[in-house]
């Protein structure tokens, strides 16, 4: 079985060593040997085994009736959606971790591969290496899907951890999960939600069966968590995370990306660093929480692997994921309810305990503010409640 890999970035190289490192026992698991034929990159590796397998051209890949499996793992959507594409329409299975392709294009490349009787494997798009796509697509199976709550950002996890355990500011974090090869090609992808909300719209996409556009999922990032608002955390005896959460009841789908406030009764609390965490909620299955590595090298290239064996074992045969391309209107986020962490300036102390329903006042020794943590409400009723006070910060919390 010949693959080629497009890309030999982070994740491009890692799929290369785990192939290689791995060789017999995958051979074992997929019933024949792996072998990579060429690499795909824009550049030279001088002194690397892989010079000899290197090409420029796409279409020696393509035009190369022995290639059975492409393992697209160049990022962003152009040229990986035409790549994609076009490998998929000549018969070749396409495993990605491309989470921006996979979000915009999922359903048009799952119909391909299904009409062209091979697959669209997308493992490592979501959680790294968390299994999850195919434990939704296939063990979980049986059930509706109530909830998904997770961790799915490793990057964001491991800059809120740092700068909490380690007092790091935020830039410095930043850095340290870049050169760990953790952060996206533009971090502003990961410190903003973004790679978060592709992934959320992935999941939501897979338990609906139909597509939820990213544009549609409420999204903030990272960028206003301060260091202060990290040491009301800590004395709140709480953590901030940043949560996607996909809601289904009565038809609704609600989805958001935000940080959140936690407490150690929830299972994210204590899920720090680059791990993730998925919390899925089955209506026959109950609750099971996903835990591992959500990026880096070997991690990530762990779930492409286990895809192109995946496509190994299931050449010309396509393993049907239902996601059709209609777009699902997405519920209001404004009526889920949360309590909310909230800082105002000291001088409006008073207004704030008429108009908002406090259950916790919040002391990190900051002068000139005043910090607490309201009752549960729904986020219409906290916008209102909130109106002309000049808030300092608000974080969600589900105390
Ligand atoms: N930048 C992503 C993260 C990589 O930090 O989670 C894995 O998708």
């Amino acid at each position: 079985m010949n693959i080629a890999i497009l890309g030999f970035g982070t994740v491009g190289s890692g799929v290369y060593e785990v192939l290689e490192m791995n060789r017999s026992k995958l051979a074992g698991s997929a019933g024949e040997e792996l072998k990579v034929k060429y690499v795909l990159d824009l550049r030279e590796f001088p002194g690397h085994p892989v010079m000899e397998i290197l090409t420029h051209d796409f279409n020696d890949i393509l035009n190369d009736p022995e290639v059975d499996i492409i393992a697209e793992v160049m990022g962003g959507e152009n040229p990986a959606y035409e790549f994609s594409k076009k490998a998929l329409l000549a018969g070749k299975a396409v495993c990605t971790s491309n989470k921006e392709l996979v979000s915009k294009h999922g359903a048009e490349l799952l119909k391909i591969a299904r009409e062209h009787n091979t697959n669209y494997f997308f493992e490592a798009s979501v959680g790294g290496g968390i299994p999850i796509i195919r434990p939704l697509n296939r063990c979980l199976t049986a059930d509706d899907i109530l909830e998904i709550c997770s961790i799915i950002n490793g990057t964001t996890n491991y800059i809120l951890s740092r700068m909490r355990d380690d007092g790091m500011d935020f830039d410095e974090a930043l850095k340290e999960a870049q050169d760990n090869g953790f952060a996206e090609r533009n971090p502003a992808a990961d410190i903003e939600g973004l790679d978060a909300v592709r992934k959320t719209a992935i999941l939501a996409s897979l338990v609906n069966q139909t597509q939820v556009e990213c544009d549609d999922i409420y999204t903030e990032g990272i960028t206003k968590i301060t260091a202060a608002d990290i040491a009301y955390a800590g004395r709140l005896k709480a953590k901030i995370k940043l949560v996607s959460l996909i809601r289904r009841a009565d038809g609704r789908t609600w989805a958001f990306v935000a940080p959140m406030m936690l407490r150690k009764d929830c299972q994210l609390y204590h899920v720090d660093g680059v791990f993730n965490a998925v919390m899925v909620k089955g209506n026959a299955v109950g609750e099971l929480v996903f835990i591992g590595s959500g990026a880096g090298k070997l991690p990530t290239a762990s779930a492409v692997a286990a895809d192109i064996v995946e496509a190994a074992k299931h050449r010309h045969i396509n393993v049907v994921t239902k996601w059709e391309d209609e777009v699902l209107a997405l519920a209001d986020t404004n009526d889920l309810e949360y309590n909310y962490f909230v800082r105002v300036p000291a001088e409006q102390a008073e207004k704030a305990k008429g108009q908002l329903l406090i259950d916790e006042i919040a002391d990190a020794g900051i002068p000139a503010e005043f910090a607490f943590v309201t009752k549960r409400m729904n986020f219409g009723e906290f916008k209102r409640r909130s109106e002309g006070l000049d808030t300092i910060s608000v974080i969600r919390a589900d105390f």
